[in-house]
């Protein structure tokens, strides 16, 4: 086999077969494909697409390019959850206790942040101790004892997708729909969860920006689940502003330990049930959505969510305490408010600009191994559709200091809220459902 006949036949619309995908992925990871070659394919890729088959064969190809998760030693119905990606999302750290409190097993494996989307991981190392590092045995032991464990990735896992993503991002070849479905589905596969929702965003703040290509994604990732036999559904969900109002690691974790209370933001707390439900029905313990809804809620409402979240932060050696006192976490010494010039009702918040504030202020990173402080961050106090009257707080800005950055911070969100003289309607946040 050769490469150059692999990219001929896809530049000229041909179907690749497993063998030939597989030969790629794996000459790719051991330096026999040099770049230009792979370049040369996921362009050709782009411009052609795949089938379901090829979708799924090259999937398969990079969730076998590295460490593959036996989550066998678990009991019960592992269901994974992942999201596309978005500002303020901080869904898991609310999901995961969620779900676990309804009897499912949850062995999570999260990511750091990178640009100006949060990672879960950053999150939760914000409470004081947090391991993010445990051994296999620990996990396995943690998720059969409490329920739920958080962990980061192996650093070995889907090496194929992070070399090809690095390309990907160098060559214009990010947004292909095959590419994108087989990178986030090859990490999902090589996790080892039984099933998996997917919470696909779309809007200014997503990688899709309307709902008609955020349903094709869906769609194509759904079908890689159903070919490798994993159960998959994903919703569609709205990221043209925020989700809830904290940005920032601390600021997110207390806004997730607000929603576990039962009195976190209307948005954040229903696409946390609604992702919920979906996982309840497909780890077996509810029959409908609505049913799932029923428990979810009364879990919510009972405090056995709280209850796992204290006990997922104590299992990994933070202080549980932190569930009750907003005041263990790190609090940023400056807060400032950002006031609106003018009045009328906020047509557009541009969730992309915020997180990007929020990034110069600390709590993003730019490159892999920057630090980050876990203080720093915005609150939203105004949200699309929401009366504004001149002179009012939009946001506040929690910085290090009121220097030159936290001025730069507030400059870039009035940018980012868009006023306007009418009222303003508010789109759904969640938009539909494919399974
Ligand atoms: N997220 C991923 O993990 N991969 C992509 O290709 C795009 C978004």
């Amino acid at each position: 086999m050769r490469a150059v006949d692999i990219i001929h036949k896809k530049r000229n619309g041909g179907s690749l077969t497993s063998e030939e995908l597989s030969y790629l992925i794996r000459g790719y990871c051991h330096g026999d494909i040099p770049d230009y070659q792979m370049s040369a394919w996921a362009m050709a890729v782009f411009f052609r697409g795949m089938n379901a088959r090829e979708t799924a064969d090259l999937t398969l190809a990079m969730a076998q390019s590295g460490d593959q998760v036996d989550l066998s030693a678990i009991q019960g119905i592992k269901v994974d959850k992942h999201s596309t990606g978005g500002v303020g999302d901080k869904t898991t750290l609310i999901v995961g206790p969620l779900v676990a409190a309804c009897g499912i097993p949850v062995a999570k494996m999260s990511g750091k942040g990178l640009g100006h989307t949060g990672g879960t991981i950053d999150k939760l190392e914000s409470i004081a101790g947090f391991q993010t590092e445990l051994t296999k045995e620990q996990f396995f032991s943690q998720v059969n004892t409490n329920g739920l464990a958080v962990v980061g990735q192996s650093g070995n896992m889907t090496p194929a997708d992070k070399k090809l993503y690095a390309l990907r991002d160098v060559t214009a070849t990010v947004e292909s729909i095959p590419l994108i479905a087989s990178s986030i589905m090859s990490k999902k596969i090589a996790a080892g969860a039984d099933a998996i929702v997917l919470d696909v965003k779309t809007g200014s703040g997503a990688f899709m920006k309307t709902v008609d290509e955020a349903e094709v994604l869906a769609q194509a990732m759904v079908d890689i689940g159903t070919e490798v036999g994993r159960q998959t559904a994903a919703l569609i969900s709205d990221m043209d502003q925020p989700l809830g109002y904290a940005i920032g690691n601390a600021l997110e974790v207390q806004e997730a330990i607000d929603t576990l209370h039962g009195r976190g933001p209307e948005d954040l707390t229903r696409l946390c049930v609604a992702l919920s439900a979906h996982m309840v029905v497909l780890g077996g313990k509810a029959d409908s959505l609505e049913e799932a809804e029923l428990l979810l809620r009364d879990k919510l409402a009972s405090g056995e969510a709280l209850d796992k979240f204290r006990a997922l932060v104590a299992a990994q050696g933070g202080n549980p305490a932190v569930a009750d006192d907003p005041g263990l976490l790190p609090q940023a010494p400056v807060v400032i408010p950002v006031v609106a010039k003018q009045g009328g009702y906020v047509q557009r918040i541009d969730a992309e600009k915020l997180g990007l504030a929020a990034m110069v202020l600390g709590a993003g990173r730019a490159t892999k191994d920057a630090a980050i402080d876990y203080a720093v961050g915005l609150t939203l106090r105004l949200k699309v559709g929401d009366r504004v009257h001149a002179g009012d707080t939009l946001a506040a800005v929690h910085a290090r200091s009121d220097g030159d950055i936290a001025s730069q911070v507030v400059s870039r969100i009035l940018e980012a809220y868009t006023i306007s003289d009418q009222e303003v309607s508010v789109s759904p946040l969640l938009l539909s459902v494919v399974t």
